[in-house]
């Protein structure tokens, strides 16, 4: 039975992976901003007759961050697996999008991994043992769009900051994975800010949210991803990057073969952007 820890557990992946391994009878430690979100977790939880326990953890926020871990600690003794799931996605164009907006798409998806990494590895260091999965996106792997280029540079940091760990971390027996799922229908695009106010960029922003708010509703399942977390965590030889979903690794294998511009005038028809 493994103690594991996971962020943003109100919805989407966070959601299903909390289950996925309530499933298998592992001690999950449901974690979200706001425990009054926990509704749709807590009645899965109980039509399965699972058992979770829920807390709440801001990871933009140091002081709940380590609250949040050290609660875990005191009633476990250590954290074997944690899954840095939390993400936002605000978008608009490099002109457009707030500082202030763009900071929180980092402080979140970047700063907010780090924050929790930094206060899981005492533990799993002393232990000599854990496994860290850093959940980015097929955005991490592929050339930015235009308008979504503080989430795209946010996961394609999740991913760098991915594959330093997993070499720091080689020596002390803890892995590290870094999930890359295409799209799926979580409330990811819906959450994220509204559209910056009009601009010259307001047509080109408006057709790329629609192209991305379009592809996560008809996206996969998110079980999917909880799936794949689980057959990572499960597999030592499991590579750091795991693209998943038909999408995410057609995409990737894709980009490897073309050039930048080859991808961009392939991404403008795609898009229906003018050529
Ligand atoms: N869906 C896709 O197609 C897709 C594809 C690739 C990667 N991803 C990534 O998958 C991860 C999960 O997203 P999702 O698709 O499952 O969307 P989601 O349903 O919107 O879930 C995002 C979760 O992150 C939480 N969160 C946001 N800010 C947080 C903070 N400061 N502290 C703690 N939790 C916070 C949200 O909580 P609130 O309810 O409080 O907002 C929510 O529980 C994200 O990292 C996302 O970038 C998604």
């Amino acid at each position: 039975m493994a103690v594991v820890v996971i962020t943003g557990c109100s919805s989407g992946f966070g959601l299903a992976t909390a289950l996925a391994f309530a499933r298998r009878g592992d001690s999950v430690w449901a974690t979200m901003r706001n425990p009054a979100d926990a509704g749709g977790l807590s009645a899965a939880v109980e039509a399965e007759h699972l058992e979770l326990r829920t807390l709440p953890l801001d990871v933009t926020d140091d002081a709940s961050v380590k609250a949040a871990v050290d609660h875990v600690l005191e009633a476990e003794g250590r954290i074997d697996v944690l899954v840095n799931n939390a993400g936002v996605a605000h978008m608009g164009a490099v002109e457009t999008l707030g500082i202030e907006d763009a900071r929180g798409v980092f402080e979140t998806n970047v700063f907010g991994q780090v924050r929790m990494v930094q206060a899981v590895l005492p533990g799993m260091r002393e232990r000599g043992g854990g496994v860290i999965v850093n959940v980015s996106s097929m955005a991490g792997r592929l050339p930015a769009s235009p308008a979504n280029w503080a989430y795209a540079a946010s996961k394609h940091a999740a991913g760098a900051l991915s594959d330093s760990l997993a070499e720091e971390l080689r020596p002390f027996g803890i892995r590290v994975v870094c999930i890359e799922p295409g799209f799926f229908a979580t409330s990811v695009v819906r959450k994220g800010r509204p559209l910056p106010s009009a601009s010259p960029y307001t047509e080109m922003e408006r057709l790329i949210a629609g192209w991305y708010h379009a592809n996560v509703e008809m996206g996969g399942d998110p079980a999917d991803v909880a799936q794949a977390i689980a057959a990572a965590v499960d597999d030592p030889s499991s590579p750091v990057h795991v693209p998943v979903g038909p999408d995410a690794k057609a995409a990737i294998q894709a980009a490897a073969t073309m050039t930048g511009e080859q991808w961009a005038d392939v991404s403008r028809k795609v898009y229906g952007l003018e050529a």
